[in-house]
């Protein structure tokens, strides 16, 4: 098994071509979910005692299971929020899987984690963080945030620890928008902590002066952050940062920005403005994976002075001690995780080949896109039988298909993944079942988006 054998060439070839097959087509199939009864007809059970063959396993999972999942980077993958990995950054990701590389130390991973390093120096350096900032990269924007708010909760603990006579406050609590990520409430139920939620305004944004109303109107005892979304993943909006850095400047809260999904606007000029503010976020979350075309699962929790990240995170066993006193830089200081792969090295490949203008321009490319298709539901919104719900601001859009009840949206996004000609997914905006379309996908044209909405009709 450990041994590579000649009959392994047939297989290997298999991969290794399937992989560059997979790579190279422009549009992928979007496919779609299968029945566990029918995965069971087509499939049935693998794990034998004696083993299937590398080619039989090979084959079920190219003729059958992989038709089983959706190509999150077909151009029409609007649901959620979809992928778009450059394809440097896949092509690496095979060598990343090849290689064997932990990324737990410095002493293990140190050239890998150098290069990752300079990826996350990007990231940091778009947002105005300071020098001294740094992080890790983790398995996604929920790690991210639980990472950030696990080091604020630290922080405030030791400083309430400090204050001498001063008890320890009977709750913690985080203050969040009613828009926040669901993984903010999910962090806040892992760390047992409360939630104070600030009503969002009309647009879906957390504002510094609704956070300053609810900060008046709550105890503020035990309140050690406050979590504030740059674009939020229902309707695309980016809260008022600065106005939210002011009021934890002036009441000392730690600022957490969850950018997940939106951090990637931070590269793009015509929207750099919604973030100013961002530059005095104690600790920052951005996903790779998602805008900023990197393959799944990549996303960047980054502290405004990294020693934070290290005081709350950083692991003691016996046998990590020379590790840890290297005073080199060990990725699982900042973040709940020791053993990882080195997510964040397609991503740097891909940044080092292309160079940040590329991304700027493809992230700016998805914004055109959707003002693009904002204008195609303006134009049948005259027609009578769309209408947009709110301007767009990032890449989401909201809008409604007139006389539609929330069966008939779920219909029609049944019809459109059937056919292969999309996959997309209603929402809930202000109480009211609509359309929601996220683009990630620089190769998306608006053309094919308006033939999709023509469907509706
Ligand atoms: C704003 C925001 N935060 C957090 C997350 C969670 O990220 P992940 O799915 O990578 O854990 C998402 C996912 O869409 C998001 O949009």
């Amino acid at each position: 098994m450990h041994t590579y054998r000649p009959e392994m060439d047939e297989w290997a070839s298999a991969i290794v071509d399937y992989a560059l097959e997979r790579v190279k087509m422009s549009p992928p199939p979007l496919d779609g979910p299968r029945s566990p009864a029918e995965l069971d007809r087509e499939v049935g059970p693998t794990i034998t005692e004696d083993g299937i063959g590398g080619m039989r396993a090979f084959e079920l999972f190219a003729e059958h299971l992989a038709p089983a999942t959706i190509s999150t980077d077909h151009p029409l993958f609007a649901a959620f929020v979809p992928g778009a990995p450059t394809k440097a950054s896949v092509l690496f990701d095979i060598l990343v899987g090849a290689s064997s590389i932990c990324g737990s130390s410095w002493t293990e991973g140190a050239g890998a984690i150098y290069a990752e390093n300079q990826a996350l120096a990007y990231l940091a350096g778009l947002a105005g963080l300071p020098e001294g900032a740094g992080g890790a990269f983790v398995s996604g924007g929920s790690a991210g945030n639980l990472a950030g708010l696990v080091a604020a909760r630290h922080a405030a603990s030791e400083r309430r620890g400090a204050e001498r006579g001063s008890p320890r406050p009977l709750r913690w609590r985080l203050v969040a928008a009613a828009d926040a990520h669901s993984s903010i409430a999910m962090t806040a139920r892992i760390m047992d902590v409360d939630v104070v939620e600030v009503p969002s305004d009309e647009r879906g944004r957390l504002t510094g002066e609704g956070l300053d109303r609810a900060l008046d109107a709550a105890d503020t005892d035990g309140i050690f952050a406050v979590c504030a979304t740059a674009g939020t993943t229902n309707a695309g909006v980016v809260d008022d940062l600065a106005g939210v850095a002011d009021v934890c400047g002036r009441r000392d809260l730690w600022m957490h920005v969850d950018g997940a999904y939106g951090g990637a606007g931070l590269a793009a000029p015509s929207v750099r403005a919604l973030f100013d503010g961002i530059e005095r976020a104690d600790s920052f979350v951005v996903d790779p994976h998602k805008w900023l075309f990197a393959p799944f699962d990549c996303a960047a929790i980054l502290y405004r002075d990294s020693r934070r990240g290290a005081a709350a995170h950083t692991q003691e066993a016996e046998y990590l001690e020379d590790i840890n006193q290297t005073g080199e830089w060990n990725p699982p200081h900042y973040a709940y995780h020791l053993t990882r792969r080195v997510r964040g090295l397609p991503f740097w490949y891909s940044l080092a080949t292309h160079g940040t203008r590329a991304y700027s321009e493809a992230v700016e490319a998805v914004l055109a896109l959707t003002r693009g298709v904002a204008d195609e539901i303006r134009r049948r919104e005259d027609r009578g039988w769309l209408r947009l719900v709110a301007e767009p601001q990032l890449s989401v859009v909201l809008f409604e298909r007139t006389g539609w009840s929330a069966q008939e949206y779920s219909n029609w996004c049944e019809r459109m993944l059937a056919e292969q000609r999309a996959f997309c997914q209603p929402t809930t905006w202000r109480g009211r079942r609509c359309m929601r379309l996220c683009f990630v996908n620089p190769t998306t044209r608006v053309q094919d988006v308006a033939d999709l909405l023509d469907t509706m009709r």
